[in-house]
């Protein structure tokens, strides 16, 4: 009872003591392992934050949660509203959990290069599907971006949470997981590997890790096609190519990916990513997304940086299971030339 009461306090500052944790009280505090096989040096050591141990399976649900309760106290989500939010998926899927459970309606707008078993988990929490072209221009009025703004202009008491301007979005993250992450180390960590979609997680996290220790480097895990890495090293806007990673990479700026907090963005391939993941399932019997397996290539590819410190953190955003159709599918990877 006193861990659930931490959780609620630390997570959800709604003030209300329970007898007993509901759903809810079990987002976050994700458990920290230390990778053993598959790297293959001894200094560092690497840590992996899982995050699929969320109820929605991935670290969306602390930003789904936040998000919406934001909205609540702001008044503009009220009993009865629709929630509208744009999404690679685990924030549909983190959305779509808490709408069912706070009983709001949501629509769930996603490109279609997204997996069908996301489109599916979406679905199955009662949320509405709004899929878009994955080739949009991110300024054309049938992306993702733009189809959930004109939805949530359109419907009645709908709110869009944009999760890529929402300053509640890094805030979640420097509240919870960044401390989750401080204390797991000890205060002990020299580095973090983390993904970069809206930027929530590793900016939050990044602004947390460098007010106490401004020491620690920040890696940003991108992936080609993606324009910040050509933004942050050359301040130039290159033109977004598609790519099969799912979560990571940008076709733009989103606000809540703060630069200054980033010491290096590693770029990665998708091939790479997706024979990640897998030998990661198989090293060391954690089954990851791709972006997870993204992060393990990218640390591979930064090894020689990494020698002179003692531990990291990385974060695996999601779980395999939701890429059953992808990456995990012999079939799939043979078909798009990503097979070993
Ligand atoms: C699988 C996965 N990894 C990483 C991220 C990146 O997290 P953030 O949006 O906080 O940058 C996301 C975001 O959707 C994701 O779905």
């Amino acid at each position: 009872m006193e861990q659930s009461a931490k959780i609620r306090a630390s997570i959800h500052e709604r003030g209300s003591q329970v007898d007993y944790p509901g759903l809810l009280d079990t987002i976050g505090n994700t458990p920290i392992v230390k990778l053993e096989k598959i790297f293959p040096f001894k200094q560092p050591t690497i840590l992996a934050k899982l995050e699929f141990f969320s109820p929605g399976g991935s670290v969306k649900d602390r930003l789904a949660l936040a998000l919406i309760e934001d909205a609540e106290k702001r008044g503009v989500l009220k009993s009865g509203g629709t929630i509208v939010e744009c999404t690679s998926g685990n924030s549909g899927i983190g959305v779509a959990m808490v709408a069912a459970i706070k009983g709001y309606r949501s629509i769930i707008v996603m490109a279609d290069k997204n997996s069908k078993e996301k489109q599916d988990i979406v679905k199955a929490f009662g949320a509405e599907l709004v899929l878009t072209p994955k080739d949009a221009h991110p300024d054309a009025p049938e992306s993702n971006y733009s189809t959930a703004h004109r939805l949530a202009q359109e419907i009645k008491g709908a709110v869009y949470l944009d999760q890529f301007s929402n300053p509640a979005n890094t805030e979640i993250h420097y509240r919870t997981t960044a401390k989750e992450i401080w204390k797991q180390t000890n205060g002990e960590i020299d580095f973090l590997f983390a993904g970069i979609g809206t930027g929530g997680t590793i900016s939050g996290v990044a602004k947390y890790l460098k007010e106490r220790k401004p020491q620690v480097k920040i890696f940003g895990v991108d992936v080609e096609g993606s324009i910040l890495s050509d933004y942050f090293y050359k301040g130039t806007i290159s033109e977004p190519r598609l790519y099969q990673v799912e979560g990571i990479g940008g076709d733009n700026l989103p606000e809540n990916v703060h630069f200054k907090y980033l010491d290096e963005l590693i770029m990665v391939g998708d091939k790479e990513s997706f024979q990640a993941a897998n030998k990661l399932c198989r090293a060391e019997g954690i089954f990851a997304g791709s972006s997870s397996g993204a992060a393990v290539a990218a640390i591979f590819k930064a090894a020689d940086m990494l020698k002179a410190y003692k531990l990291g953190v990385v974060i695996f955003a999601d779980s395999g299971h939701k890429y059953l159709s992808k990456q995990f599918s012999p079939e799939w990877m043979r078909q798009m030339g990503y097979a070993e």
